[in-house]
């Protein structure tokens, strides 16, 4: 692991509803991101995971906190990002079906980019480029004159990966970029991803709902619930020796494939409640109405993220003393 190419520091990411109501989608969250590394980022459905993807490529814009790519201070800049800013964080979407243009040929829509992003090409030069993006990410040039809709899911999915490598980015946001595929086709779409992030040392923020996904991808693995962090550990530490309640029942709940993993894992834990809204997120903890190990501060007064061992955080007032 080398430097840091990214810090998210106190964010918040607010909703105005009407009645004077607020979504609470993001409240609080510090990540750092180092070169080269893969972060894989998991919650539950609602918990604020694409929030945070959108706020990180300047869909968003953030209520409060601070997002710093390399140094610079990219909340600040806000919709004036530079172009070499946008450039070098790409972002890959969960839907392949939707997130490339039905109207437009697989080479068309590689080459937008490379219109913006690599001026000095020729478009006699991008018109081949395209074909080369295609074959870096495993696929034949030829589907350069095809149209999405006559693609498989995975095939999408990597044309929106080589979309997103078109512009040289070295930092790549992957919300859930696998979820909708099947799972044959979703561990091809992800032993390209590894490969490419070993050739390019790109940095990789790996946004899922699937735990078990991260064990052989991720370097470190961060929990966010409702908005807000729970627990961030190196992969191996993570697997082995969860501490959040939340994390445990997570784990709890995963299939294994031999028995000595069952022996590693934590017993099971019932998934107890369902996941609050985030209008109404609960005081103090936020996970305290369906936490096992509740006590009465749970209730009072809100967590703090704290290293309990070497990056090994915990946002839980079991960890206080
Ligand atoms: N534009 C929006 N307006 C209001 N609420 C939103 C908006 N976008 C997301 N939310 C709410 O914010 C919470 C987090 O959403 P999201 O980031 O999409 O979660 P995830 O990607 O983890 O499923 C959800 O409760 C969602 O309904
Ligand atoms: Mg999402």
């Amino acid at each position: 692991m080398t430097g840091k190419i990214l810090e998210i520091k106190r964010l918040k990411k607010y909703f105005p509803l009407k009645n004077r109501l607020v979504v609470k989608a993001i409240d609080g969250v510090d990540l750092e991101l180092y070169e080269g590394e893969t972060l894989g980022l998991v919650g539950e459905s609602g918990s604020g995971k694409s929030t945070i993807a959108y706020m990180l490529v300047g869909m968003y814009e953030a209520t409060e906190g601070d997002i710093v790519y390399k140094g610079e201070n990219l909340t600040q800049a806000g919709i004036y990002r530079t172009l070499r800013q946008k450039r070098e964080i790409q972002i890959v979407f969960q839907d392949p079906g939707s997130s490339l243009n039905p109207k437009r040929t697989v080479r068309k829509s590689l080459m937008v980019p490379l219109a913006v992003h690599d001026k000095g090409l020729s478009r006699e030069q991008a018109y081949r480029r395209a074909e080369e993006l295609l074959e870096e990410v495993g696929l034949p040039g030829e589907f350069a004159d095809k149209y999405p809709h006559t693609l498989g899911g995975g095939e999408r999915q990597l044309i929106s990966v080589a979309r997103a490598l078109a512009s040289r980015p070295s930092l790549l946001v992957l919300d859930e970029p696998t979820s909708a595929l099947d799972v044959s086709i979703q561990a091809k779409v992800i032993g390209k991803l590894v490969e490419l992030q070993r050739e390019r040392n790109l940095s990789y923020l790996f946004i899922t709902h699937d735990l078990s996904l991260m064990r052989n991808v991720a370097d470190r693995v961060a929990i966010l619930y409702l908005g807000r962090m729970c627990e961030q550990a190196r992969t191996s530490e993570f697997f082995e020796k969860p501490r959040h309640p939340y994390t445990q029942m997570l784990l709890s709940s995963i299939p294994v494939a031999t028995a000595e993993e069952e022996m590693l894992k934590p017993a099971k834990i019932l998934s107890s409640g369902e996941i609050p809204s985030p209008v109404n997120v609960p005081m103090g903890c936020s996970f305290h109405l369906r936490c096992r190990e509740k006590m009465p501060i749970c209730r009072e007064a809100r967590p703090q993220m704290r290293e309990i061992a070497p990056g090994h955080s915990v946002c839980c007032h079991l960890y206080e003393q």
